[in-house]
């Protein structure tokens, strides 16, 4: 790991705080209603399973495989599907986990993806928004951190599937 290109963001303690509070907020808004997670693979998988617990009440997991990515920091713009959701969703109070809404494609194909199947609701988490790298208006319910126009490595999301592990956020300066 090449920690000195790493410069810490937001902290261990400060995402673990924050999840706290967005989770009574999701819960608040759901009531006693159970919920489908759907996580997006693989970068949502550490702030699904902090998110999940912070919510509580009844709720399933699902997942989603989604690459957008091809190894390198720029969005490519192109969303492939990798793994698809193992039960329909209809009728569902469905919330889509993403680690990160940058450019929006992937949340806004998801989106389109999952509203044809007929969920009772579909809303968004996502633990980051880099709101001045939009190319799409993207509609995110529910957002942990809104940070700068940086790439960022640690919490569940990578850098050429290097990074993943790494316990806070920092931004990676190559
Ligand atoms: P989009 O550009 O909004 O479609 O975001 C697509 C995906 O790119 C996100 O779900 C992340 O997996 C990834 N991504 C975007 N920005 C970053 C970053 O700063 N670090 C790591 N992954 C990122
Ligand atoms: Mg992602």
């Amino acid at each position: 790991m090449q920690e000195e290109r790493l410069t810490t963001l937001i902290s261990s303690e400060a995402i673990a705080d924050r999840i706290a509070v967005l989770g009574d907020e999701i819960r608040e808004v759901y009531g006693g209603e159970p919920i489908t997670i759907i996580g997006v693979l693989k970068g949502s998988f550490i702030f699904l399973a902090d998110l999940s617990r912070a919510i509580g009440g009844d709720a399933k997991i699902e997942f989603l495989g989604v690459s957008s990515y091809h190894g390198g920091t720029r969005s490519t713009g192109v969303v492939r599907i990798t793994q698809d959701l193992r039960h329909p969703i209809e009728g569902q109070h469905c919330l889509i986990v993403e680690d990160i809404v940058d450019t929006g494609l992937t949340i806004d194909y998801l989106r389109r993806m999952l509203e044809v199947r007929g969920p009772k609701s579909l809303r968004v988490a996502t633990l980051l928004d880099k709101p001045s790298n939009r190319e799409i208006a993207a509609e995110v319910d529910f957002v942990g951190f809104t940070i700068p126009d940086e790439f960022v490595v640690g919490y569940g999301l990578d850098l050429g599937e290097l990074y993943r592990n790494l316990p806070y956020i920092a931004v990676y300066s190559p």
